[in-house]
């Protein structure tokens, strides 16, 4: 009996001491609203950089291919298609058990010249660059069939003023190369869901236009099951604000897709725009305030960075209902491309993980509200009744 009652203390002690130990954990805080992801690089899907592949495996639900899926990397020459890394991508996803997702298959950018020229250089007519967008998309998602879970069908199609963007895949096809794009993806894979993805959305010139491109394609009998916020957010100018970001998700929902947000990140640094199209005079005097953080982040703008994420996730609860996924553009701050763009070479901080690996002030912020969330079910209102924005504005 001593025995028995020793050996269970001991083991009662063991499991507190694991359950005060953990650290905790996005995926399971958001489990009953969403999945978390996060865009991964080889270093980490390779399982080379073992500190971040610990937190991928054990903060994140769903994972999205930074660039390995993109057509310069997967098909760079006509005859060539290298599936050596997305294959590595695919195969962590599967491991781990994760939503995975394919990013992204018609996108006018990191796309090879050569897709839209015969062999002269010359451009390819309609029926030849369709049939190159075919072959494409039926070897690439028939390759990963029944693996990948959604793809990024169409990518950036629209512009700022909401119509469609000027690309070689408008001009050489015309404004049916998304419809055809979705009927591809869908023949190689039915069970997959389908994306139409783009940044800026909350512009409501521009999230006019892409909410008629989803009209469009929905009445052509196409299935999109959701549109991709891509969230590239910046807390200098403070945009998008928070009601842009509801009604945007709002004004999607109503046409009945789902609402991903799929490359998260907050940009705390100065907007290099005004100084990259500067004259060199000014570019100079411009370039000097750009990397204002080379030391770390000050405290004060660790704080704005907290309080933006925390009202932006305030949103996306809100309407956890149509909100299927959030991933974040990145694992930590190390990682982000905010590193290299628009300018090469600054110190970015827009991730919930730091240089060291470190979970930030942000992510303790979110893992509290959501497990306030699931407690207490406080988002569970239905979006008409919620009045919790105007308090957040
Ligand atoms: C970015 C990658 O993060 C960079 O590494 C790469 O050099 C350029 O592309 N919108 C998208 C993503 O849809 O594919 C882009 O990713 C960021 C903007």
């Amino acid at each position: 009996m001593k025995i028995f009652i020793k050996s269970t203390l001991v083991i009662a002690g063991f499991l507190l001491a694991t359950i005060l130990r953990a650290e905790p954990v996005l995926k399971d805080v958001f489990k009953k609203d969403f999945l978390v992801g996060a865009a991964l690089n080889p270093s980490q899907f390779c399982e080379s950089n073992i500190a971040e592949v610990e937190i991928v495996k054990s903060q994140f639900s769903s994972i999205s291919p930074e660039n390995v899926l993109k057509w310069e990397r997967i098909h760079p020459l006509p005859d060539q298609y290298d599936f050596s890394l997305a294959d590595k991508y695919v195969d962590f996803g599967l491991r781990n058990h994760m939503f995975i997702l394919g990013h992204t298959l018609v996108w006018h950018s990191q796309t090879p010249d050569w897709v839209f020229q015969n062999a002269q250089g010359k451009p390819l007519t309609r029926e030849q660059l369709l049939a190159r967008m075919h072959d494409h998309i039926r070897t690439v998602v028939g390759r990963y069939k029944g693996k990948v879970n959604g793809w990024d069908v169409v990518n950036e199609a629209v512009d700022e003023k909401g119509g469609l963007r000027v690309t070689p895949w408008l001009k050489i096809i015309g404004k049916d190369f998304l419809v055809k794009a979705f009927q591809f993806a869908h023949e190689a894979d039915p069970q997959a869901e389908l994306y139409y993805n783009d940044y800026g959305l909350e512009n409501p010139m521009k999230r006019a236009g892409a909410l008629a491109l989803v009209n469009q394609l929905q009445a052509a009998g196409i299935k999109i099951a959701g549109v991709g916020l891509q969230g590239h957010y910046q807390l200098a100018t403070n945009s998008p604000t928070l009601r842009e970001v509801d009604d945007t998700i709002t004004a999607f929902a109503r046409l009945g897709v789902k609402v991903m947000i799929t490359e998260l990140d907050i940009d705390v640094l100065p907007s290099a725009w005004a100084a990259l199209t500067a004259d060199v005079s000014l570019k100079r005097k411009a370039e000097a305030g750009l990397n204002p953080y080379t030391n770390g982040l000050p405290a004060d703008v660790q704080a704005e960075l907290v309080s933006r994420y925390a009202s932006l996730f305030a949103v996306f609860l809100k309407h956890r209902d149509v909100v299927g996924r959030v991933t974040f553009w990145g694992v930590t701050d190390g990682d982000s491309w905010l590193n290299d763009w628009p300018v090469p070479g600054r110190t970015a901080y827009p991730l919930l993980f730091d240089r060291k690996i470190k979970p930030k002030p942000a992510f303790f912020k979110l893992v509290t509200m959501g497990v306030a969330a699931s407690n207490a079910g406080a988002f569970n209102r239905p979006c008409a009744t919620d009045s919790g924005m105007a308090a957040q504005q």
